[in-house]
């Protein structure tokens, strides 16, 4: 519930709705954007950044946070792992239980492969599950996998890496049909047409949604068809570090019981890294949307073994985090909020932007309004803007809300505020990693034979800024072809004589640039008691 100093500030929001509802705020120019990014865009903070000293991006700038993860020791000696007694041997080892992990795996068990997951929760308990407003694909008369690249290529800033971006709009009508016909119930007109909106930055209407809650929607159908493929998952069970043979290539990973803290040999033909995002490191203190798991351990895990890491520099604040009540803080609501009619408002009641920009200068707007321009409105703890949720049965009509976004009345109502009748308070939070591991068109790492990456893990595939819509898709498509090119790439491979020499090779890396760190990675789960994880 509002206190009536919110209550108060509200009415000045209901004195411009009607007029705030049916004004159509221009775009900002191309100047104009670069401009706020560079000066309001947390990613332009130079002070949040520093130069990685060791490792194959030596040089690069990445955050403080993940550069202590990244430079950090193994959790792990080489001694302490018997290599010869190997707990599992498989064909393809797929790191991560989320929507990525779960259809490489669907795909390399239907490509013939023997294939495992391995999850340091449970299935299913990943950013997939985080994700709302939908998943993008061109399949409408009016669109074409060619105008989705334009749409996503300028975007992203003119930087995702073309022959990702290619593979992601072109399979993405049949990412669409391939989750439709393993039964995820995508929001449907009467004659059984898929309804389509739009996000930001979209020129064309191609988000599919299962109303406000389609990664769940989709992850529960992936979970299903795991089960009934009857792929082994080991859960709460972490991978520590990667192994590779005597020649370099990717040959497995040592896995950690996150319980009983028991370590334990996965040998693999390939290994897929599907470990999702890094929300919960937090970087520059911000709250995040992101599910308890994502601490960014795909990045280290395949740092720490030589691979490479593209745009690491680049992270996604979503505009509209929850910023009221405090219970909820940096949660997630949705972009769809806005693509169905929610226009942002600072506490003047005014629009202050046209509410489907790009999610890096919807963001960079908002912190610009809470911030030099002094419109935020203030929360009791901080600063937000209003979206004007009301707006939504006002174009749409009474009962839009509960039929397209009932998360959000739910997540809202919990705390006495009803958003069909009064405003929500946002402001943006940790939301996307869009650098992450440099893959090739076959989801290979581009320096490390036999280990493959899927899913929020991957960098490039959106350059510097993803849209709306673009990840649910990512995770499919590129799911799917990392499953079925370490299936195929597992049945030519002879494995080997199993190494962890690079932890010690590392670790001398560490020694000779004078890092001087107690810590250890990769974090596993977030300390929010500011504790350290020691080594095992
Ligand atoms: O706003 C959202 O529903 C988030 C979607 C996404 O990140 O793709």
């Amino acid at each position: 519930m509002y206190s009536s100093d919110i209550k108060e500030l509200i009415k000045k929001v209901e004195a411009r709705r009607e007029y705030n509802t049916s004004y159509e705020p221009a775009r900002m120019t191309a100047e104009q954007k670069e401009q706020l990014l560079a000066t309001y865009h947390p990613d332009y903070r130079a002070d949040q950044f520093e130069l990685l000293k060791i490792g194959a991006n030596k040089g690069e700038k990445v955050p403080h946070e993940l550069a202590e993860m990244l430079q950090a020791h193994s959790r792990i000696t080489a001694d302490s792992v018997n290599l010869d007694d190997v707990a599992y041997d498989v064909d393809v080892l797929v790191i991560g239980g989320g929507g990525a992990g779960s259809s490489a795996a669907i795909e390399a068990k239907r490509a013939g492969a023997n294939v495992m997951i391995v999850t340091k929760l449970r299935i299913g308990d990943a950013n997939t599950v985080m994700a709302e407003g939908g998943i993008q694909g061109a399949d409408k008369p009016n669109d074409s996998p060619a105008i989705h690249y334009i749409d996503a290529f300028g975007g992203g800033h003119f930087a995702a890496k073309p022959e990702l971006l290619y593979k992601l709009v072109n399979e993405a009508p049949d990412a669409i049909n391939w989750l439709n016909e393993l039964g995820v119930e995508f929001d449907k007109a009467p004659d059984g047409t898929m309804i389509t909106t739009h996000g930001g930055g979209t020129s064309r209407k191609r988000m599919h949604a299962a109303k406000d809650y389609t990664g769940s929607e989709i992850m529960r159908t992936l979970r299903d068809e795991v089960f009934n493929l009857q792929i082994p998952v080991v859960d709460f069970t972490a991978a520590i570090e990667l192994i590779l043979d005597e020649n370099g290539k990717c040959a497995g990973a040592v896995l950690m019981n996150m319980e009983t803290k028991e370590l334990m040999v996965a040998k693999a033909k390939t290994v897929i890294i599907a470990t999702g995002g890094a929300g919960r490191m937090h970087y520059q203190g911000f709250p995040t949307s992101n599910h308890y798991g994502a601490t960014a351990d795909g990045l280290v895990l395949g740092y720490r073994a030589g691979a490479k890491l593209l745009y690491a520099d680049t992270l996604q604040y979503h505009p509209t985090g929850v910023a009221y009540p405090e219970q909820i803080f940096g949660a997630l609501v949705t972009e769809k909020v806005r693509s169905i009619g929610a226009k942002l408002v600072n506490v003047n009641g005014e629009v202050f932007m046209h509410p489907l920009e790009t999610r890096d200068v919807s963001a960079a707007s908002i912190i610009r309004e809470c911030s030099d321009r002094g419109n935020g409105v203030y929360t009791g703890s901080g600063y937000g803007v209003w979206l004007d949720t009301p707006m939504i049965e006002r174009i749409h009509g009474e009962g839009t809300i509960m039929a397209r976004i009932p998360a959000m009345h739910r997540m809202f109502n919990k705390y006495g505020i009803d958003i069909r009748y009064e405003p929500i308070l946002v402001y943006p939070t940790l939301h996307y990693q869009n650098g992450g591991l440099d893959i090739g068109a076959d989801c290979q790492t581009s320096n490390i034979e036999n280990l493959f990456v899927a899913g929020e893990a991957v960098g490039g595939i959106h350059g510097r800024n993803r849209l709306m819509g673009n990840s649910l898709l990512d995770i499919i498509v590129f799911g799917r072809d990392a499953g079925r090119s370490a299936a195929e790439k597992a049945k030519n491979t002879d494995c080997c004589k199993l190494t962890l020499a690079h932890i010690a090779e590392f670790e001398a890396k560490i020694r000779e640039a004078g890092i001087e760190t107690d810590k250890v990675s990769p974090l596993l789960l977030p300390t929010y008691s500011h504790g350290n994880p020691k080594r095992s």
